[in-house]
């Protein structure tokens, strides 16, 4: 089964066999089967944060979980469930369509509704983590269906446990595997959002504040932020539609804030935030511009010219190419500023 379409990066590679999972019976006639049951799986959403370096003999379970509804519409906050198979931006924009902001900060995002906590996506200010009320999963060894709280997530800044192997003797206890790893064991169907009331904008962020400013408007609406959000992104972010990428391809580093006083003598103009806990991010886009990276390649792969965060496919690009040019950008971050950085997507 070829796989390019299913990977936002567009890379060229086939999995041995392709499942659709549109609900739980789904999983559950698979796991019936013996042979299939025996299988190692590969869960795939909208495959928006992937790197394919070959083709995958896993078995690909394709989530296509729908549906969207108001779970409940209460005084302080409404909570609002979608499939893990829904797309996030429509998502996204279907709250706002049904007069239930919250999201609007993570329009136009890539990607599944079932990915947002895996990753815990995040963009201009909030973070999957903010919105989150629970979410239901299968156990892909046992078929069994539980529900997952925020702190039972393990968010973290683009983690959570759904990003951490199982420990080998992953023995399922009250419904949930035991430990703290979830990946490749659980398959996520359904999440929900709590959206709290009354609304509140999220802006601060410096590109929200200068739209905010050239609109002239003071207290912005919902639509707005949702709209401004959309524009910042498509101005400096390729469309995978059109470029294969997939998004930032390293987390921004986090430092002492020692380091950080350290670099800052020898590079003044270092992007960093200080963080609640006292230690300090670094834009490691800055950083890899600073090396010269923008708009360089590596046989296909190439550094985005408006982002150097962002790896792009410029046509026929392999897995390898990538891993290559991400390396290559490590080694040089690394050599200039002493810092490792970490890659976002999954390399399969
Ligand atoms: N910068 C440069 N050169 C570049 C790119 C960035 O100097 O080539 C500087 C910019 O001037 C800016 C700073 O780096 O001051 C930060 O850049 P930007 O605002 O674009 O955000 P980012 O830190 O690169 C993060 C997230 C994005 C998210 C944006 C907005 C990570 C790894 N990335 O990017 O998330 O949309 O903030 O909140 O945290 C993603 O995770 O895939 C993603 C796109």
């Amino acid at each position: 089964v070829p796989l390019q379409a299913y990977n936002s990066f567009g890379i060229v590679a086939k999995a041995r066999e392709l499942v659709r999972v549109r609900s739980e019976a789904d999983v559950l006639a698979l796991l019936a089967d013996a042979g299939r049951a025996a299988q190692p799986k590969f869960v795939l959403g909208g495959g928006s944060n992937i790197v394919l370096t070959g083709d995958v003999r896993p078995l690909v379970l394709k989530v296509e979980v729908t549906g969207r509804r108001v779970v409940d519409d209460g005084p302080r906050a409404t909570i609002i469930e979608a499939g893990a198979g829904e797309n996030w931006h429509e998502f996204v924009r279907w709250t706002l369509d049904q007069g239930f902001p919250g999201l609007e900060n993570l329009a136009l995002i890539p990607g599944t509704v079932g990915a947002s906590p895996v990753q815990n996506v995040g963009a201009y200010g909030v973070e999957t983590q903010d919105r989150f009320e629970s979410l239901d999963a299968i156990d892909l060894a046992t078929g069994r269906v539980f529900t997952l709280d925020a702190a039972q997530c393990a968010f973290g800044y683009r983690d959570s446990v759904f990003k951490h192997a199982p420990p080998k003797d992953g023995e399922a206890s009250g419904g949930m595997p035991r430990g703290m790893g979830l990946a490749g064991r659980a398959l996520i169907l359904r999440v929900r959002f709590r959206l709290p009331k009354p609304w509140k904008p999220v802006l601060g962020y410096l590109d929200l504040e200068r739209k905010r400013a050239e609109a002239g408007v003071r207290e912005p609406t919902p639509r707005q932020i949702f709209d401004w959000v959309c524009a910042i992104r498509a101005g400096k972010l390729p469309d995978p539609r059109v470029l294969g990428n997939a998004g930032s391809f390293f987390k921004n580093p986090t430092v002492t804030p020692e380091q950080c006083t350290d670099i800052i003598a020898r590079e003044p103009g270092i992007v960093h935030y200080p963080m609640p806990d006292g230690s300090v991010k670094l834009a490691a886009g800055w950083l890899i511009d600073a090396c010269g990276w923008k708009g360089k390649s590596v046989g296909n792969a190439g550094v985005y010219e408006k982002q150097a965060l962002v790896l792009v496919n410029r046509g026929g690009a392999t897995g390898g190419e990538v891993v290559t040019l991400a390396r290559a950008i490590q080694t040089s971050v690394y050599e200039r500023f002493g810092i490792r950085l970490e890659p976002e997507p999954v390399v399969v």
